[in-house]
């Protein structure tokens, strides 16, 4: 068998000079993927609430030898989002990869308890936010000959659960984002999700970690919630050359939930 010709896996997955933004970079499974897309040669902009937060990633980056930008926003304020577009923009003069990882659910007792700010507030960060900044976005990627846009859902979008119920629809929204970008923005931009099952990270310190290793160890393929770095993989295929047929597509990262 002669060898064949063309990139191997490496190349495929290699990011090498391509700019890739990261919403809630700061902490958790945002700052692992920041952290994965510089060990593959990609400058990174880091966007959260807390500047410092961010700039501390940055400087992580910056250490590896990559350009990175700390930019503090609110991603589900719209008026935020221009901005954040514009420093991108003024910084780098493109973004290759827009990854909406920001995300977070909020506690209630009972459903009627769930006020309109609550609702606001979570289907704010976790869906509306995200339109907005793909629909900012993928235009100027096309502009520019294309680019790579990953989301991340949960689980709880297929098994919306009643005290998680406002996120898991906005989730579950982010799933339908998926696919209708994909179609709007290809075939030079590609949209694909990744749906996270549990993962330990500052959400996790709100667990009761021993009924949840338990359960985990009954029903989970795995057996174990996963580690904020099991999630770079995925995020390296969608972002890379590794998934060029690859869009509209929602990827179950979660250890095996039945
Ligand atoms: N961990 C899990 O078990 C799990 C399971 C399923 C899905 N997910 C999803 O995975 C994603 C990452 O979760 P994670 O566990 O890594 O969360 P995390 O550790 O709590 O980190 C959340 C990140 O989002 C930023 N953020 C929060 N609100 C924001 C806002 N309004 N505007 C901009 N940035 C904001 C935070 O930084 P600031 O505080 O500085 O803003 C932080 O960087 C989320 O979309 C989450 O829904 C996680």
């Amino acid at each position: 068998m002669t060898a064949s010709a063309g990139p191997g896996p490496g190349d495929r997955f290699d990011l090498t000079d391509r700019v890739v933004l990261v919403t809630g970079g700061s902490r958790g499974l945002g700052r692992a993927m920041a952290l994965g897309f510089a060990d593959a040669g990609a400058h990174v902009i880091v966007a959260s609430r807390k500047i410092d937060a961010c700039l501390e990633v940055a400087d992580e980056i910056e250490s590896r030898g990559r350009q990175a930008l700390a930019v503090a926003v609110n991603v589900s304020h719209w008026d935020e989002l221009d901005g954040l577009v514009e420093r991108a923009y003024e910084h780098f003069g493109r973004v290759d990869v827009l990854v909406n990882n920001a995300g977070m659910s909020l506690l209630y007792g009972d459903l009627a308890d769930v006020g309109e700010a609550m609702w606001d507030k979570v289907v704010g960060l976790n869906l509306k936010g995200p339109f907005r900044l793909t629909a900012l976005l993928a235009p100027r990627m096309m502009a520019d000959g294309g680019g790579s846009v990953i989301n991340v859902s949960s689980t709880g979008s297929i098994r919306p659960a009643p005290f998680m119920l406002p996120y898991d629809a906005a989730k579950a929204g982010l799933n339908a984002l998926t696919v209708g970008f994909a179609h709007a923005y290809g075939p030079s931009v590609r949209v694909n999700c990744i749906m996270a099952g549990p993962f330990f990270t500052d959400v996790s310190m709100e667990w009761d970690l021993e009924a949840f290793d338990v359960a985990a160890k009954q029903r989970h393929a795995l057996g174990r919630g996963g580690e904020p770095d099991e999630v770079v993989g995925a995020a390296l295929y969608f972002a890379s050359d590794a998934s060029s047929y690859t869009t509209g597509s929602v990827l179950r990262v979660d250890g095996g939930i039945p």
